[in-house]
């Protein structure tokens, strides 16, 4: 069974093909960096314009690369929600007319559930039940995960996600897009003990997170600085400790509430270095494990939707019988 992954929620064209014994046979991604740079973020239309451009010839070379053909693909698993609305309409278009084509199923899914799920990619599985951050462009979220397709939200962010927060605060430095790991590599020149910033929410109760203040801080102290490259480097040290931090204190919170052990962490902001190394040390501390999808696979990728496609389809599900997953809050 060869489950065919489609991703066009928003700044990234992927394919993948993943087979259910033989584990991901190929993937595919064009990033429309370049596309948006000269507008400092996504621009909704092109990117959708765009993902109509790249996706056949994606699917083509795929399939030249690892010898297969169309008729090879059992069903197609794609991006359905959450994401820009005109991409993920080129993607959920692209997945159903190919697939009424080839009359085969298809498989609408979550993004985060992709996301959730990218870890399983990699050689060493975690292990149900597990608890799973999530910090993408769009989404900050802890999730209690019981088994496979059981989930539940415990906390998200109330306002800006983490990697918006990185971006945003990116781009208030006059960093070029995307903001977020330039500002995370300027960071490594900093001293994070140069600024003080706020670790949004500590003081308060619960699993939810708030970036936008935190923003802001940085905003009003940028305001009154003279930004050379150093100052600009401590401000991004500080803030990504502010923000690392504050991560590394809710997940805390959240595994002495579960007493879970198996952790995963994903989305794009999981490729942060000194957040992985936080973990690292956290995992240490509380004898926990953390699992962490590959670098390629943190930021979106099609490789996590065919593999999330791949396990509801061993189960029975597609489009005809079955919802896609929200998470509910407990
Ligand atoms: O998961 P993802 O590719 O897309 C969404 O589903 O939103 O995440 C993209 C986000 C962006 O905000 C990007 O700036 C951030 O992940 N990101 C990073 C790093 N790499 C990507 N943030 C901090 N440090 C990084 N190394
Ligand atoms: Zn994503």
């Amino acid at each position: 069974m060869i489950i065919l992954g489609i991703e066009t929620s928003c700044d990234e064209t992927a394919v993948a093909l993943y087979h259910a014994k033989k584990g991901l046979l190929g993937h595919k991604i064009y990033s429309q960096i370049t596309l948006h740079a000269k507008y400092g973020g996504v621009v909704p239309e092109l990117a959708s314009r765009d993902h109509i451009k790249h996706l056949t010839p994606l699917l083509v070379d795929l399939l030249e690369e690892i010898k297969l053909s169309l008729k090879d693909i059992s069903a197609i698993a794609y991006t359905q929600n959450p994401g820009l609305v005109g991409a993920l309409l080129v993607g959920a278009t692209f997945a159903k007319s190919l697939a009424f084509a080839l009359n085969i199923p298809t498989i609408g899914l979550n993004h985060m559930e992709g996301h959730l799920l990218a870890p399983f990619l990699e050689p060493i599985k975690p292990e149900f039940p597990f608890l799973a951050l999530l910090v993408s462009g769009g989404h900050t979220q802890i999730v209690k995960v019981r088994r496979f397709s059981e989930y539940e939200l415990l906390g998200e962010t109330l306002d800006d996600a983490a990697g918006e927060a990185f971006d945003k605060t990116a781009k208030l430095l006059g960093l070029a897009y995307p903001g977020g790991p330039i500002l995370a590599k300027l960071a490594e020149q900093g001293n994070a003990k140069k600024y003080n910033f706020p670790r949004p929410m500590l003081d308060r109760p619960g699993l939810d997170f708030s970036f936008s203040g935190l923003k802001t801080h940085v905003l009003n102290v940028a305001k009154q600085q003279h930004l050379d490259e150093q100052t600009k480097a401590d401000i991004a040290a500080a803030f990504e400790d502010a923000v690392v931090d504050t991560l590394i204190k809710k997940l805390l919170r959240a595994i002495e509430q579960t007493g879970f052990t198996e952790i995963v962490v994903a989305g794009g902001v999981s490729a942060n270095k000194t957040l992985r190394k936080r973990l690292d040390s956290l995992a240490t501390q509380q004898k926990v494990k953390i699992y962490y999808p590959k670098l390629e696979f943190c930021t979106d990728n099609a490789a996590m939707i065919a593999y999330a496609g791949c396990e509801h389809f061993k189960r029975g599900k597609c489009d005809n019988n079955w919802q896609i997953n929200v998470w509910a809050r407990g």
